[in-house]
């Protein structure tokens, strides 16, 4: 396992691999790995030769008001999951590699990123672009594995790599939940027990939605007051919003016609949390 803090060593890294003729793959990460992440790196290994691993708290899609620099850290823990699961080298800049004094360029998906958590977080993906494009330009890769539990960021990148001719493939994967159906996320770890209990309600109502649909429910403002309905019941959550919308523009929609997805960030105490599922017509 090779672990690289700088650009330059990236970047001649993934230039000597790509020489040997080697497919390199880029799971980007933001470090306190889980199951969900090493999901990632197992899927980026099926489709490459090589894959590195990025960890980085990204400080530029944070608000002011949020979390990094409480956001858990544990780089040791991070780099043995990550040998375990089969990748061959970390890439851990340090935030003064990446924004160097002087620093002043950004990357911006324009429509995408004003729904869903663009609305209550108008800077966020910005900060993910921008950081995206840099880490891909630093790792060379020719593919690059993203989670579907971030749905629209991985729509939004997808987006971003279209339009701007970007020469790498992009591979969604599936959310990976705990057995009683939590989605994974570093940011369980700040929940209470009994905001965990309570956060349950999260994947149970847009199970119940998903197989309405699956039975002919096409009404999507009926489908999104079942899970309002559903969250609203329990004490500890405070929702941020529940959508349902288009794949492809994330616009809300009315009816389900094609595949669409609902998608909801929910507050347990401090803890902001979110969700998805794809919603296949019958
Ligand atoms: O999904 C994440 O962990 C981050 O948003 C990413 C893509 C690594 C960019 O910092």
């Amino acid at each position: 396992m090779q672990i690289i803090h700088s650009v330059t060593e990236m970047q001649r890294y993934s230039d000597a691999r790509r020489r040997q003729q080697q497919r390199v793959a880029v799971v980007p990460t933001m470090g306190y790995l889980h199951e969900g992440h090493l999901s990632l790196v197992r899927l980026a290994k099926e489709h490459a030769d090589t894959v590195i691993v990025t960890i980085f708290v990204n400080p530029t899609q944070f608000g002011p008001t949020e979390d990094y620099t409480t956001y858990p850290r544990d780089m040791e823990r991070d780099v043995k999951l990550v040998t375990s699961a089969g990748a061959d080298c970390v890439y851990a800049p340090t935030p003064e590699e990446m924004y160097p004094e002087g620093y002043q360029t950004a990357v911006r998906v324009d429509k995408l990123t004003q729904h869903l958590c663009g609305i209550t977080r108008p800077t966020h993906f910005e900060g993910v672009t921008t950081v995206v494009t840099k880490l891909f330009n630093a790792t060379k890769p020719h593919l690059a594995v993203f989670g579907e539990k971030d749905f629209q960021q991985l729509q939004v990148i997808r987006r971003m790599v279209r339009d701007l001719d970007v020469d790498i493939e992009i591979i969604g994967a599936p959310i990976v939940r705990e057995p009683d159906g939590l989605a994974m996320s570093s940011r369980n770890k700040y929940l209470s027990a009994q905001e965990r209990t309570a956060a349950l309600v999260l994947a149970r109502s847009l199970f119940e939605i998903r197989n309405m649909c699956a039975q002919g429910e096409s009404d999507a403002l009926k489908l999104s007051r079942h899970v309002w309905q559903t969250i609203s019941a329990e004490p500890l959550a405070k929702i941020d919003y529940i959508k349902i919308c288009d794949l492809e523009t994330l616009e809300d929609i009315t009816h389900i016609r094609r595949d669409a997805v609902a998608a909801l960030a929910v507050f347990f105490g401090k803890t902001r949390l979110i969700d998805n599922s794809i919603l296949k017509t019958a």
